[in-house]
């Protein structure tokens, strides 16, 4: 639980989640922090809300407690978007607070009424309208539909230039009390921005193109500080974490970054025998190389992986006549996410008869994926070393393929 200042009569009320499924699904191996902020004009406001994973509020209250704050004089409630990440803990702020404004957009209202029933002093902002708490904070309202849900608004603090951006501009991994991008080192940095992409694949890349229109958007805004609703406060630079998002953005149709991630999985061993013998190739070739077995690795870090990457070279046997079925399985998750665009080989063992190339093309037809694959390699039992050799020669034909895209 942390409270820190963010810049004058803006603080900051941030608490970890750990040891969870994010949206019940994704693994968060660094965890997640979920922010929340009060700004302090003659009226107090609080953005979006802070709750225990059991949507208990009393971590807000505590942190409440540590601003000397009570929550009673808390006249708005601005709801970016209603996740009930961000909104979980309304129904027991109503208990020790009753006299309320909530502002928000018409689809945060009517999910408001569906999620907890309330639909009493609401004030519905669309684009460009205000808000003045007085002592010069006049907020500003913008929507930016689907980032990540219809709902979502951002709400730009015109004094000071703070964006709450809620989802937009958000990343994974668990806060300290430097949770600002000016107290922090290189390396905490970079740390960030693997969440980041974490973040952005795992639960906002499907809605590339409504987050790319909510950069446009923003844009002309003469923003100093980022504060989104997950991870650290971009008050240094905040020009950083929007270009990170526009090339997340721009990865999802592909090329990405200079890097191949090998998908595989193996029933006995024969695919995974093709499998090394690839990797101590690439070993060689001055390539960034993830590499992720299925089922063992998680969805959320395939995903990760095949976002930032331009190539991505998929194992895997045939499985009574279809693909490995975790193989099938995250390629699903790949498509879903419109994962586009990518330079791609196959290659794999069967015994009884092939199949997966058939559900491959299926999941890549269905999903309107548009890989670019070089012709796949499959083999009987055990590879042979003419396999491996073939294999060999279209793993560098990928490599030299995916420098070429990543560099023209
Ligand atoms: Fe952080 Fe879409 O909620």
């Amino acid at each position: 639980m942390n409270v820190t200042k963010v810049t004058e009569d803006i603080y900051q009320l941030s608490v970890n989640v750990e040891n969870i499924l994010f949206e019940g699904l994704w693994e968060i191996p660094n965890g997640v922090s979920v922010n929340s902020y009060i700004i302090k004009g003659d009226k107090t406001a609080i953005v979006d809300g802070v709750c225990g994973w059991d949507g208990v509020p009393e971590s807000l209250f505590k942190l409440l407690g540590k601003l000397e704050i009570d929550p009673k004089s808390i006249e708005y409630l601005i709801i970016n978007h209603m996740e009930p990440d961000h909104s979980g803990w309304i129904e027991d702020f109503k208990k020790i607070n009753n006299d309320f404004k909530i502002v928000c957009s018409q689809k945060s209202a009517e999910l408001l009424d569906a999620f907890y029933n309330h639909k009493e002093n609401i004030t519905i902002v669309k684009d460009n309208d205000t808000l003045d708490l007085g002592k010069g904070h006049v907020l500003k309202f913008a929507e930016i539909p689907n980032v990540h849900w219809p709902d979502t608004i951002v709400t730009f603090d015109t004094l000071t230039g703070t964006l709450f951006s809620c989802d937009a501009f958000g990343s994974f991994g668990k806060v300290t009390d430097s949770n600002y991008d000016d107290l922090l080192k290189p390396e905490e940095i970079e740390f960030y921005e693997r969440e980041a992409v974490r973040y952005y694949s795992n639960i906002v890349g499907a809605f590339s193109m409504p987050t790319k229109k909510a950069i446009e958007k923003c844009a002309p805004l003469p923003i100093k500080i980022i504060a989104p609703g997950h991870g650290i406060v971009w008050r240094k630079n905040p020009s950083k974490i929007i270009e990170d998002y526009i090339r997340y953005v721009s990865y999802q149709k592909g090329p990405a970054k200079e890097e191949i991630t090998i998908i595989w999985g193996s029933m006995y061993g024969m695919t995974e025998k093709a499998v090394n013998y690839v990797a101590e190739l690439l070993e060689k070739e001055s390539i960034k190389v993830n590499s992720h077995q299925v089922p063992q690795e998680s969805w959320g870090t395939v995903l990760a992986s095949a976002w930032n990457s331009t190539g991505i070279i998929l194992a895997m046997p045939t499985y009574e006549y279809k693909m490995f079925p975790p193989m099938a399985a995250v390629l699903e998750e790949l498509g879903k996410k419109k994962v586009q665009g990518r330079k791609a080989f196959r290659f794999g063992s069967y015994g009884w008869s092939g199949g997966a190339q058939k559900e491959l093309d299926e999941i890549m037809s269905r999903y309107c994926m548009n890989w670019d694959f070089i012709e796949s390699v499959e083999f009987k039992g055990a590879p042979r070393e003419e396999d491996l050799r073939l294999i060999g020669d279209r793993v560098k034909e990928l490599v030299k393929i995916v420098k070429e895209s990543v560099n023209n």
